[in-house]
């Protein structure tokens, strides 16, 4: 057995890798965050099979916050060209490296970035576009979806922790000047969880409601944007809309 396929096999994972000798990783707490990478595995295939009907050959993607790589690997496997994985934890690098050199995926490149510091124009455009797990995680959630879109040709799937809505009208300085409120943002404190692999790296995140999620995408120059259906026996939060998975299109 390869040493790196040893050392795979000895560690604990965020994911349940399929691996080359059959076996599967350890993932975290026996298997139990499997179900919500499953339901969302299913519903990027879904959308992806719908937009693609002739198969992902010859397309490029971007995997932003691919920590260990899981969706990476499996845009590979479903036969993209290449994927650029990118993160803002170098240590989900290195492993996103030995992940896919196991596989055998010399076609997922990585860069080790904040995702607000990514230089979009040198990167170039690629047709998709995942931004899974992310932006609530972030301070400004809405300066990371512009550069998701700046590095998007075709499709973008984002997946997202949402807060409650709130609608209605707003004064806008004077009560003769009111503002209609197109969704909100949420203050979620992981100051004190910085140091966890899945966290923020600053600590301040700002969650989007579902609505403010899918107004801003309008917004800041995606055509078409789709508020996705789980499927049956899909994971909790997302059959229930506490989370939500979306497809932008350009
Ligand atoms: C909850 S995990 C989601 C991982 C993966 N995309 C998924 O959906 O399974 C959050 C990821 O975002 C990364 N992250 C947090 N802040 C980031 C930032 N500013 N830029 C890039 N990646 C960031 C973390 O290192 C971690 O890998």
């Amino acid at each position: 057995m390869s040493s790196d396929l040893e050392k795979i096999k000895q560690r604990e994972w965020f994911y349940s890798f399929d691996l080359p000798d059959g076996s599967t990783s350890k993932s975290y707490g026996n298997g139990e965050l499997d179900a919500i990478h499953d339901t969302r595995k299913q519903m990027l295939d879904a959308v992806l099979g719908v937009h693609y009907p002739d198969g992902l050959a010859g397309k490029t993607a971007v995997d932003l916050a691919c920590h260990q790589g899981y969706f990476s690997v499996h845009l590979a496997k479903s036969g993209v060209d290449s994927v650029l994985s990118i993160d803002a934890r170098a240590e989900h690098i290195a492993d996103t490296q030995l992940i896919s050199g196991v596989m055998g995926f010399d076609n997922i490149k990585t860069l080790h970035s904040d995702v607000h510091a990514l230089d979009t124009e040198s990167l170039g455009a690629a047709n998709i576009v995942l931004c899974l797990g992310l932006i609530y995680h972030l301070e400004d959630p809405i300066g990371a979806l512009r550069k998701a879109r700046a590095l998007c040709k075709d499709v973008c799937i984002i997946e997202t922790q949402v807060v409650p809505g709130m609608s209605g009208n707003v004064d806008w300085g004077n009560y003769q000047f009111v503002k209609p409120l197109h969704g909100v943002f949420g203050i979620i404190d992981e100051t004190y969880e910085t140091h966890g692999p899945e966290a923020s790296i600053t600590g301040i995140c700002l969650a989007p409601s579902t609505e403010g999620l899918l107004w801003i995408l309008k917004n800041i120059g995606f055509s078409r944007v789709e508020l996705l259906t789980p499927p049956e026996g899909a994971y909790e939060q997302l059959k229930f809309g506490k989370r939500v998975m979306v497809a932008a299109y350009i």
